[in-house]
């Protein structure tokens, strides 16, 4: 996941407090509107798709301004901002930040135990303008991450199956691009399984919120090998 620059300022957070108050209020009782509703969501193609979606053990649903404490718990665990090459977040208000800047937004979705609705972590198809990987319209990155307690559970390859599943045939996505940094062994493992296939090594990748270079491994899916997989 090599990220653009925006998560470079973070000056902005002191107002996110109020900014979450705020909409905290106006927010109340709208979840449970929420609950069992369906909100259909319209692509630049032109498809209309459903945003919740639910996989065998997981529900995968658009973030909100309610999941900033469970996000928060996660997110400041350093060893996942350090693979996806963010900071580990300090303050509840990095927290909003984050969800009012990026996760919040089209195609990222917050990963949820369907038992508990726990948010777990997040996954995303990130587009032109948000992404390094391409630069062309039917193409994404794929990027994901799980808290710490849930790795190793196949949690972040069933939710990514269903995302690759969408961006196929919901988005009509001809290509999913997807890296790692060197040494995420994990990450590996869990585009291997997804059936993605090697691309390119780039060297001196800047890492710029965490003020650093980095080897980054791309692998690549395309739409024809996924079908013949499928
Ligand atoms: C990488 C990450 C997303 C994997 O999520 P997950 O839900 O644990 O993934 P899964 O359980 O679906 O698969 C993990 C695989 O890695 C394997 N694995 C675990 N530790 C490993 C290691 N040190 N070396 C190699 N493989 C390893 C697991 O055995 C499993 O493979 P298997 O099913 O063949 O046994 C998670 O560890 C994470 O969030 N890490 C921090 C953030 C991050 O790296 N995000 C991705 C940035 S590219």
């Amino acid at each position: 996941m090599f990220f653009d620059g925006r998560f470079n300022d973070l000056c902005g957070a002191q107002s996110e407090m109020s900014r979450y108050n705020q909409r905290m209020s106006k927010l109340k009782g709208r979840r449970k509107q929420l609950g069992v509703a369906q909100p259909q969501a319209t692509h630049a193609s032109g498809a209309t798709y459903q945003t919740y979606k639910e996989t065998q053990r997981l529900v995968i649903r658009p973030w909100d301004d309610y999941d900033a404490e469970e996000l928060f718990e996660l997110a400041k665990e350093p060893e996942i901002g350090f693979w996806c090459g963010w900071e580990p977040h300090k303050h509840i208000e990095d927290t909003l930040f984050v969800l009012h800047n990026f996760l919040e937004v089209s195609e990222t979705y917050a990963i949820c135990l369907k038992d508990s609705g726990k948010v777990i972590g997040s996954i995303g198809l990130h587009f032109k303008g948000n992404t390094d990987l391409t630069d062309k319209d039917d193409e994404c990155e794929l990027g994901y991450w799980v808290g710490k307690a849930y790795w190793n559970n196949g949690y972040v390859t069933e939710a990514a199956n269903e995302m690759i599943r969408h961006a196929f045939m919901d988005l009509d996505v001809s290509t999913i691009w997807c890296g790692y940094y060197d040494g995420n062994d994990r990450s590996k493992r869990v585009q291997e399984k997804l059936g993605f296939i090697y691309h390119h090594t780039s060297y001196n990748v800047e890492v710029r919120q965490l003020n650093t270079t980095r080897t980054g491994h791309v692998n690549y899916l395309t739409k024809e090998k996924w079908c013949k997989k499928a």
